[in-house]
């Protein structure tokens, strides 16, 4: 898939920029979809930085981020997880949506991310390894509305002092954004495709309806519009029909806004 040039709409890189100067770690918070992970890969570009991603769930433990001890005919070796590889390299640690690890996963990371940037080896020689001085990390955490995530612990909270809040863009930049994506000169459908998003976004902040659509939905819109589906029937397949899995009264409520919008 081509890889569109990343909109910094809401100035995001040079406050990044700031951050990494003064080693300051930084925390990006925002909903789904709202281009956390492609800011991060835009930074590290623009950096040269080498990045090193950690996608973090209920199933991460520990040795992901430390490393573990495998036995190779007959001799004990230390596989170091990315964690200590990266503060060995300098390079850009990327810990995606850390709030949805258990909590004793975190506790290794406060260890690292204190202002002595080092870690215990603990686990194989106890060596202590210090993090290169260029080594920079990144995390992104989802609102607690979000399904599986959990509050960061205050202390490690504290270990991200630059925090960025990363919102669904206004509608001309989603508009500036999606066109990244197509080809076809549509702007009146775009907008209109966009404007629905935004309907059931606020519909879902105020809990009205149980998604919310994010970019990537209205980019998926562009491009079926691109691909000759006509607007009424991208927005059905795009927006309207993942609304049927909480059933007819929530997926008719759609249907719906998605008629007095695109007509029958
Ligand atoms: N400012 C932007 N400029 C260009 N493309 C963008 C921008 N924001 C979002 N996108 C596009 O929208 C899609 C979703 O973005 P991305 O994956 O970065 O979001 P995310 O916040 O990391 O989502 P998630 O929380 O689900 O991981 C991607 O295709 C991305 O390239
Ligand atoms: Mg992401």
């Amino acid at each position: 898939m081509i890889q569109a040039s990343y909109l910094d709409w809401n100035n995001s890189v040079p406050i990044l920029e700031k951050a990494y100067d003064a080693g300051l770690f930084a925390l990006i918070i925002g909903p789904k979809g709202t281009g956390k992970t492609s800011l991060v890969r835009e930074f590290a570009k623009r950096k040269g930085a080498k990045l090193e991603s950690i996608n973090f769930s209920l199933r991460t433990r520990e040795s992901h981020l430390i490393g573990t001890k495998t036995l190779t005919n007959g001799t004990v070796s230390f596989d170091e997880g990315l964690l200590v590889k990266s503060m060995r390299e300098g390079s850009m640690l990327y810990l995606d949506e850390i709030n949805s690890a258990e909590a004793d996963v975190l506790l290794r990371l406060d260890e690292a991310l204190d202002d002595r940037r080092q870690i215990a080896l603990k686990e194989s020689t106890g060596e202590i390894v210090n993090a290169k001085d260029n080594w920079f990390v990144i995390a992104t955490i989802n609102p607690l509305t979000h399904s599986g995530t959990k509050e960061l612990p205050p202390q490690l909270l504290s270990r991200f002092p630059v925090r960025i809040s990363l919102e669904y863009p206004p509608e001309d930049i989603e508009l500036e954004i999606v066109k990244k994506y197509v080809s076809e000169d549509n702007d009146s459908n775009l907008r209109q495709g966009i404007k629905l998003a935004n309907t059931l976004r606020q519909a879902a902040a105020v809990e009205e309806l149980f998604y919310s659509p994010s970019l990537r939905e209205t980019i998926a819109f562009g491009k079926l519009l691109d691909r000759k589906v006509s607007p009424k029937e991208a927005a059905v397949i795009v927006f309207g029909n993942v609304y049927a899995q909480w059933g007819n009264i929530e997926y008719q409520k759609v249907s719906d806004i998605i008629t007095s919008m695109f007509g029958n």
